[in-house]
């Protein structure tokens, strides 16, 4: 049984996905820890709600190493084995990357590696993307950069906007994120250069 952390900015949408997951027994995990860099975050309440154990650290005005510190002895303390980022909106320094090297998962709204930062969306439909998706990954020390775990499609339709496309992605990225964390509790996950295998089933799923 894995320890996960879960690291929100906002909504906390992804994060309900994958508590669902872990709660109805689909995810061998443990979430010991939903942390917020925003008080306000909406995904923040529906951990207490939940009765996970909370965090609310504020990124502002903190800088980015200072700020990974004060993370990485958040998680520390709950002994996570992974760290999923959920819409978490800050950059993770190199000192904490590699304290959990292929152990931090992030989930991005496009085909990685087109349309890396924020606003991935917008960015698709603004480029003229034909199709777009989402891709889970693991976190190295470059933005949206490491190897990519799984992903799902999305055809931009005419008409599209930000909101529209957005939305029917993020249908899917609550699919592929518990998928994703699934695999890696169970152990199926094995990291070859860049390419990611992931390892048949059998028995345990
Ligand atoms: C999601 O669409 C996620 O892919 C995106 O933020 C949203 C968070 O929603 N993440 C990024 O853009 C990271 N670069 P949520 O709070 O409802 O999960």
């Amino acid at each position: 049984m894995k320890n996960v952390g879960i690291l929100i900015s906002g909504r906390g949408s992804n994060f309900r996905a994958l508590s669902d997951a872990v709660e109805d027994g689909r995810i061998p995990a443990r979430i010991t820890l939903v942390l917020s860099n925003r008080a306000s975050a909406a995904g923040l309440e529906l951990a207490r709600e939940r009765n996970y154990p909370t965090v609310c650290i504020p990124s502002k005005g903190v800088g980015r190493d200072a700020y990974s510190r004060l993370l990485a002895s958040e998680l520390k303390a709950a002994r996570a084995d992974l760290v999923c980022l959920a819409g978490f909106m800050r950059i993770l320094g190199p000192e904490l990357v590699k304290r959990y090297p292929l152990r931090i998962l992030n989930i991005h709204p496009s085909l990685l590696p087109a349309f890396t930062g924020l606003h991935a969306q917008r960015q698709a439909l603004e480029w003229g993307a034909r199709v777009t998706g989402c891709t889970v990954h693991f976190v190295d020390e470059e933005l949206d950069h490491g190897p990519i775990i799984l992903q799902h499609p999305v055809p931009v339709e005419e008409g599209d906007t930000e909101e529209s496309l957005s939305a029917r992605i993020l249908l899917h990225e609550h699919q592929i994120y518990p998928e994703a964390l699934k695999l890696l509790c169970q152990d199926r996950v094995r990291v070859e250069g860049r390419r990611v295998r992931i390892l048949p089933g059998g028995a345990q799923t």
